[in-house]
């Protein structure tokens, strides 16, 4: 790899495998840009680069000072993942721009890897001011067409939204279609969030995101929908500023996947490859797991109550929760959760999620804001020490349960305590969520300050080994490379929604091409009933889904801590097909994307990380589709008996989504199978090699 300069004002480099050139530029004005080309074609041209604070101008004045390249070639182990090993292969360049009087300096970092580019602003301690306000971040990727855009719209507080596949030009009626959501603060026109995704003409697949989101805010992205270009939106704080920064400071990388191939884009390891690699150095505690909840019987209706009580804690005064009237619709009561505990150790699933379980829920309309949860104080209902050593006993592991309602400023305070506690009582891992407006003072979800505050959770947490499930927490942008006690966040729309309005069979296809590339995903998959009236009479959906594809799920959503998300009951009523759940692993040791095209299909296969068994997940959109499944991805050296969880030929998300069938079939290395998939279907398949 080489650095070519041209002049001073003009640098490149290549991916290491030649198909993507970078080129950065200055203009007369001596303001930075670059353009990045795919195998001779321009993929981004010309875009700004840089950043103004209050302070400090760094977007134009300056010269190229000098710059440093390097090749690196190197792989790493994650703790857990889709790979067992992962290569990091890059040729990189720092640029180091100065002004003429000497006064500003900074660098900008380029890593080019053959799946794509990342690049960074790194601010060394300046002659000048070492405290900036930011006010604007300029970076531009900037398109030559009216590509396709597969994008949610910008919003600063949530990312639960359905997919838009548009295009710039129509963009705008997309995002028109959007209801707001009460209290997040969607941002108008035309702005969307990262992950997105584009996708040309001529077939070129482009992942915007970033990574190693730390110390700054979440980005999203202002389009200008006549010139095909993007433009960064930095979240701001309710002052508007974007950032309060203290030199040195490095941002987190801007990432560009690219690639001819749509399966490129799911393999690719670029947003971790740039994250710091991990700092906690026993990792032995953090153990990927499969847990069912109460929760569902919550979520799905109203008949039950993550309170235990319908008197309004709210009349100030009350504090003795002994005193109040017990609903009897609360779920997280000492004998249900027995049952699920029974559930669990019956079969093998390692956790249990208990929500409803502590103080506070009969004040969710906020009259103490000021501390509303308590996360040391269980209901009188909730045997806590009886729980304790009954999952024990048993052998599972009861999961914690923290909503903070959004009050992030109490968390941090109570956190010390509440880590405490779940160690005194056996609990190893937490999920979190944010469910409101965030206290203090109305911040943005994804602002600098909650983007602190995810750091300081799990850094925290990771001093009293505990391992999070973040729910309503800034994007992942792979952080969990760095921290692998972060097992999965939801931050986006998961399969909760089914319950609220439903998402289509085109949701799924979608999140593994945007939202997973930051890192995993709490989407809760395994729904077996899905008329939601058999929860609830008042609701008349059905989930966009058959119950094969919530098997394949379990593949095509990858995630080191997977939730059966159904009730109990409902396993038991499938007990062939809830065998698949119980089999399938949620860490894996090798992974091939077999066939993929965003919004329309998945067919991924993978290896087990503590067997030779392989797995494979299919799932499509709401068409029926014959998925080819070419088994060369098997060792050359034998024979393999694979376990089919299919669609029957009638089945049908909509009106028969529970008709499958479970068959076997003897493979090898060379088998094609034509593998056919309902409208809203899937397949999953356990592959075991034979003995003789
Ligand atoms: C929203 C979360 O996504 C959901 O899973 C949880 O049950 C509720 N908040 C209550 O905390
Ligand atoms: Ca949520």
């Amino acid at each position: 790899m080489i650095a070519v300069a041209l002049n001073m004002a003009a640098v490149s480099i290549t991916s290491p495998d030649g198909n993507l050139v970078l080129h950065v530029e200055l203009t007369p004005q001596g303001a930075p840009y670059y353009t990045l080309d795919y195998k001779n074609k321009p993929v981004v041209t010309a875009s700004a680069l840089g950043l103004k604070s209050e302070q400090l101008d760094l977007t134009n004045g300056f010269r190229i000072a000098s710059t440093d390249t390097m090749s690196v070639d190197r792989t790493w182990e994650p703790v857990w993942g889709e790979y067992s090993t992962i290569r990091d292969n890059f040729n990189e360049m720092a640029v180091n721009l100065i002004d003429k009087d000497h006064q500003r300096e900074f660098t900008i970092r380029f890593r080019l890897f053959n799946d794509g580019l990342g690049f960074r602003y790194e601010l060394p301690v300046q002659k000048g001011p070492n405290h900036l306000t930011l006010k604007d971040e300029v970076t531009e990727f900037n398109f030559n067409g009216d590509h396709k855009l597969y994008c949610i719209p910008g919003d600063y507080d949530t990312d639960e939204y359905l997919w838009s596949e548009t295009t710039f030009s129509k963009l705008p009626e997309a995002l028109s279609n959007y209801a707001r959501h009460s209290e997040a603060q969607r941002v108008n026109g035309t702005t969307i969030q990262t992950p997105m995704l584009l996708k040309t003409d001529d077939g070129l697949y482009i992942n915007v995101h970033e990574a190693a989101l730390d110390g700054y805010p979440a980005m999203l992205l202002d389009v200008d929908t006549e010139n095909y270009s993007m433009k960064s939106h930095l979240v701001p704080d309710r002052l508007g500023v974007s950032a309060y920064l203290q030199m040195p400071f490095n941002t987190p990388w801007r990432t560009l996947i690219v690639s001819d191939d749509a399966r490129d884009i799911l393999a690719s390891q670029l947003v971790l490859n740039l994250n710091e690699p991990c700092k906690i150095e026993d990792t032995s505690w953090i153990k990927p797991m499969k847990f069912v909840g109460v929760w569902w019987e919550m979520f799905t209706g109203y008949q039950k109550t993550w309170a235990y009580s319908d008197d309004g804690l709210a009349k100030p005064g009350i504090t003795d929760y002994t005193k109040l009237t017990p609903n009897g619709r609360h779920p997280a009561n000492t004998e249900n959760v027995k049952k699920y505990i029974d559930f669990a150790a019956k079969h093998g699933i390692d956790g249990v999620l208990v929500e409803g379980w502590n103080e506070g829920w009969e004040d969710w309309g906020g009259y103490r804001k000021n501390r509303q949860f308590r996360f040391d104080k269980p209901y009188p209902d909730f045997d806590l020490p009886a729980l304790r050593d009954y999952a024990k006993e048993k052998g599972v592991k009861l999961i914690m349960h923290h909503e903070t309602a959004a009050n992030a400023a109490d968390y941090e305070l109570q956190l010390d305590s509440a880590f405490r506690f779940m160690k005194n009582n056996n609990y190893d891992a937490v999920k979190t969520g944010y469910v409101g407006a965030i206290i203090p003072r109305s911040e943005h979800h994804t602002s600098q300050w909650m983007v602190d505050h995810a750091r300081h959770v799990i850094e925290k947490a990771a001093d009293y080994q505990i391992m999070i499930d973040s729910h309503e927490a800034p994007r992942p942008t792979g952080l969990c490379r760095t921290y692998p006690n972060w097992l999965a966040q939801e931050s986006a729309r998961g399969g909760e929604f089914e319950s609220m309005g439903g998402n289509p069979p085109s949701h799924t296809c979608m999140l593994p091409f945007t939202r997973l590339k930051g890192g995993p995903m709490d989407y809760t998959p395994g729904l077996f009933e899905t008329k939601m009236s058999y929860y609830n009479e008042g609701k008349d959906s059905q989930a966009g889904t058959t119950l094969a594809r919530q098997l394949a799920l379990y593949l095509t959503m990858p995630s080191p801590i997977q939730m059966a998300c159904d009730l109990p009951e409902n396993y038991d009523r499938f007990p062939d097909a809830f065998q698949f759940i119980k089999d399938v692993p949620v860490d894996w040791a090798d992974s091939k994307y077999l066939e993929a095209e965003p919004n329309q299909y998945i067919t991924v296969a993978r290896l087990d990380k503590n067997s030779d068994d392989w797995y494979v997940g299919a799932i499509t959109d709401e068409n029926a589709r014959t998925a080819t499944i070419d088994f060369s991805f098997l060792p050359k050296d034998g024979t393999y008996t694979a376990t089919i969880y299919e669609d029957a030929p009638d089945a049908h998300w909509k009106d028969n989504p529970q008709a499958y069938r479970i068959r076997t079939i003897k493979v090898k290395p060379g088998t094609k199978l034509k593998q056919p998939l309902a409208p809203g279907g899937g397949a999953a398949i356990r592959i075991v090699k034979n003995t003789k």
